[in-house]
């Protein structure tokens, strides 16, 4: 069923687990998260960045999403991920988006909560849902590059929910979008911090190269949904490089596409359970 994040989120949160949101490239990769997400009774939300939506446009992922969500049973939503205007806000929720993210972390504090509650004055009356990010997640996801990352403030994160009216919040606590480069240093006491303060659902990013113990730390105190973009990638084309090595003649798509979709099924199971959101439908 292609439904909004609204529910699943904070069925989530009243849960204890955390719903995975999967960056998606291509049909393959569309259909591959939903496989898994079918297999394992788990809601689920698939999500496109600026750059991907450029590739592929908002209505060609709209299209897409929505045709392989209505054969699902479990719940799908599709989200704009790293929200990077507020026209392209608007235009994916014309585009039939069900779930929104606006990314003003390159602003300051007040022009982050301005954009933020422009995006939720359009989204909220569609009762579309919109994620927010406040403090800086580190790494270089899509276009955004991040300077520094800065951590989440949790009484500036209580103030920005509060002043915005968003339904879940991206923060910072030492994760970085990509693969790490050493072992990545978590700050969870923040975390915990903030969820003693913040009543929406918390969102992290830049799970790719996380260990299952620090997914599953995270989730337990507090986060809501989990963000994977790069292992995906990594998976896909992994799966065509191992047939390119062992078939060198390979000539249809369909024959790429089918090793790259058993791969991406396979760990967006495995980053599935580590979640928590199993066995919820
Ligand atoms: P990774 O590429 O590290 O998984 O980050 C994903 C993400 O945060 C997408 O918004
Ligand atoms: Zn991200
Ligand atoms: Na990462």
């Amino acid at each position: 069923a292609f439904v909004t994040s609204k529910q699943m989120l904070l069925d989530a949160q009243a849960g204890g687990y955390a719903v995975g949101a999967f960056n998606v490239e291509n049909m393959e990769m569309v259909k591959a998260v939903i496989a898994a997400a079918e297999e394992l009774q788990a809601p689920v939300m698939l999500q496109t960045t600026p750059s991907t939506v450029k590739y592929g446009t908002l209505a060609t992922f709209a299209a897409l999403v929505f045709a392989e969500a209505k054969k699902a049973k479990v719940p799908v939503a599709l989200h704009l991920d790293h929200g990077s205007s507020f026209e392209l806000a608007v235009q994916a929720i014309k585009e039939g988006y069900t779930s929104i993210m606006i990314d003003g972390s390159a602003v300051s504090f007040e022009e982050n909560i301005e954009l933020t509650k422009r995006v939720v004055a359009v989204a909220s009356p569609n009762d579309i849902p919109v994620e927010a990010e406040l403090g800086k997640v580190g790494g270089k996801e899509d276009d955004l590059e991040a300077e520094a990352d800065i951590n989440t403030d949790p009484l500036q994160a209580k103030e920005f929910v509060e002043r915005t009216g968003i339904n879940s919040l991206a923060i910072a606590i030492g994760t970085a979008h990509g693969f790490y480069a050493g072992t990545p240093v978590l700050d969870k006491e923040r975390l915990s911090e903030i969820k003693k303060v913040v009543s929406v659902p918390l969102v992290l990013h830049g799970a790719s190269g996380l260990s299952d113990e620090d997914v599953r730390d995270c989730v337990n105190r507090g986060i809501c949904k989990v963000n994977f973009a790069t292992e995906l990638r990594a998976a896909y084309t992994d799966g065509i490089k191992h047939l390119f090595t062992d078939k060198p003649d390979t000539i249809d798509p369909k024959d790429l596409g089918k090793v790259g979709m058993e791969n991406v099924k396979k760990l967006v199971m495995d980053r599935m359970i580590v979640c928590g959101c199993n066995s919820k439908i």
